[in-house]
């Protein structure tokens, strides 16, 4: 078969992405209300999806001297920006507009530009307990009997949604829950749905939600730090429905730029001794993360990436000593413009020590945003794509996350750009074009 129809057989196993992508958002605050007005601005042509890989990125096809580089909206069949229509849920009351006022991320008058559309949406009342999330207060809060209840409340939600639009996507924006590990009611779907009916402390509001999701058909992706789809009931009942799962923790400043220098200092064989990271950040995540058992969930993300990406197993002269920490302090005139300072002190040739600062005075949902927006059309396409829908669990999205969820029995890939090429390589592959390797020998001829 040649490698036009080869590519033409592989595009045509995919679904087209026709109708309205519902998008479901558990939480919306920060992230969600940045997210939901960008979609509409960059609709209205007010603004460009900045930050994109999705909307605005390219990918190479074939060899460089072809010249070859569609944009990859153009590639391969994701959802229109026209056709996604969003909901979720809160416990805050009040419509999109007032929410993302309070979020104090987009200007005022870039809102006013789309208010009708964000007065529009409404978060549906949430399921939420006080325990899992402790300096939050819950207003509007579902009652049910037990956390079942709860739960099929949360489908009806999603069937009624469904009747609304074509295709539907669930991103957890909400709001990061204490840490919690996996424990003898995860370890299996029969266990878990009995812990459902028996209230089990160890199910978090967040896994109540994926579970509602996941029966419901619909993909999950978790753009917080909590367990919620990593227990092995959510995974085989991911795998077994064939429905997508993607996490966890969009990986937005500090850890996006950790894992693009960490890579930078292991490909040059050079040492690192210690790495100390602290934020300051004044948004409503900040004061959640304020509280020691929420904050505890975050360092695990965190901390993970060092390891796997200098493997010090294989390097101990080099990476056997590290001493790594990561401070998040809560300080609220900054709101979500966080600043995020990271001293890194490396050794090079025999030793001689050497430092590098980094001070990252980023916003937090505004590189939280476009991860999100492509997560849920890549997340969609992963649903129309047999090849990848089988597989239930999604790595080739590590590139979003800062701890990567990962079949057992495998480490995480944390390096940026060997997720970005998982990524392409990954499109190519659903799409029947040859992967690329960089090796390029086949530029000399004979
Ligand atoms: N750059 C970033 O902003 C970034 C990066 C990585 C991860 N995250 C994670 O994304 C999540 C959202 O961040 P944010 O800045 O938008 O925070 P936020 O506090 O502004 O928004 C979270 C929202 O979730 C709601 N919520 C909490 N529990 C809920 C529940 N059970 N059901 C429904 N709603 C619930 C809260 O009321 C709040 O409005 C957090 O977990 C955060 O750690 C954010």
């Amino acid at each position: 078969m040649s490698n036009h129809n080869a590519a033409n057989e592989a595009a045509a196993q995919i679904q087209p992405a026709k109708g309205k992508l519902g998008v479901m958002i558990p939480g919306m605050g920060a992230v969600a209300t940045t997210l939901i007005a960008g979609v509409e601005a960059v609709r209205k042509g007010f603004a460009k999806p900045i930050g994109s890989l999705a909307e605005m990125g390219t990918i190479r096809l074939g060899k460089r001297t072809e010249g070859n580089s569609p944009l990859i909206k153009d590639f391969v069949p994701l959802a229109d920006l026209n056709d996604l229509v969003f909901t979720g849920w809160d416990i805050f009351g009040g419509n999109l507009y007032d929410a993302a006022k309070t979020a104090q991320v987009l200007d005022r008058d870039q809102l006013d530009q789309i208010k009708p559309f964000l007065e529009g949406i409404e978060p549906m009342p949430a399921v939420f307990d006080k325990h899992y999330v402790k300096r939050l207060d819950g207003k509007k809060v579902k009652t049910g009997r037990s956390k079942c209840d709860l739960a099929n409340q949360i489908r009806n939600d999603i069937a009624e949604f469904k009747t609304r639009t074509d295709r539907q996507v669930m991103i957890w924006c909400g709001s990061t829950e204490i840490f919690l590990e996996p424990k003898e009611v995860h370890s299996t779907l029969e266990k878990f749905e009995k812990g459902l009916v028996n209230d089990d402390p160890d199910i978090a509001p967040s896994m109540i939600y994926a579970w509602a999701c996941l029966k419901e058909g619909i993909p999950f992706i978790n753009g917080a730090p909590n367990l919620t789809v990593d227990i092995p009931a959510l995974q085989d009942l991911s795998k077994q429905a064939g429905v997508p799962t993607a996490g966890k923790d969009f990986k937005t400043g500090q850890t996006f730029m950790k894992t693009v220098l960490a890579p930078a200092f292991k490909t040059r064989m050079l040492g690192l001794s210690g790495w100390y990271s602290t934020n300051i950040l004044g948004n409503r995540d900040g004061e959640v993360l304020d509280d020691p058992d929420n904050f505890k969930t975050k360092e695990e993300t965190k901390l993970g990436v060092l390891d796997y990406i200098l493997q010090p197993k294989l390097h101990p002269d080099l990476y056997k000593d590290i001493y790594h920490k990561v401070r998040i302090n809560y300080y609220p005139p900054r709101g979500d413009n966080k600043e995020g300072w990271d001293n890194i002190d490396i050794f090079g040739w025999l030793g001689y020590p050497m430092q590098i600062k980094v001070d990252f005075l980023c916003r937090d949902s505004i590189l939280a945003a476009p991860l999100a927006l492509d997560l849920i059309l890549f997340m969609d396409l992963a649903n129309r794509t047999p090849a990848l829908k089988k597989l239930g669990m999604q790595e080739w999205l590590s590139f979003y996350f800062k701890a990567p969820t990962v079949p057992e029995g495998l480490y995480p890939e944390h390096d940026l750009f060997i997720q970005s090429m998982k990524l392409k390589n990954t499109l190519r592959h659903i799409m029947g074009e040859g992967l690329i390797t960089h090796l390029g020998l086949d530029y000399y001829g004979d």
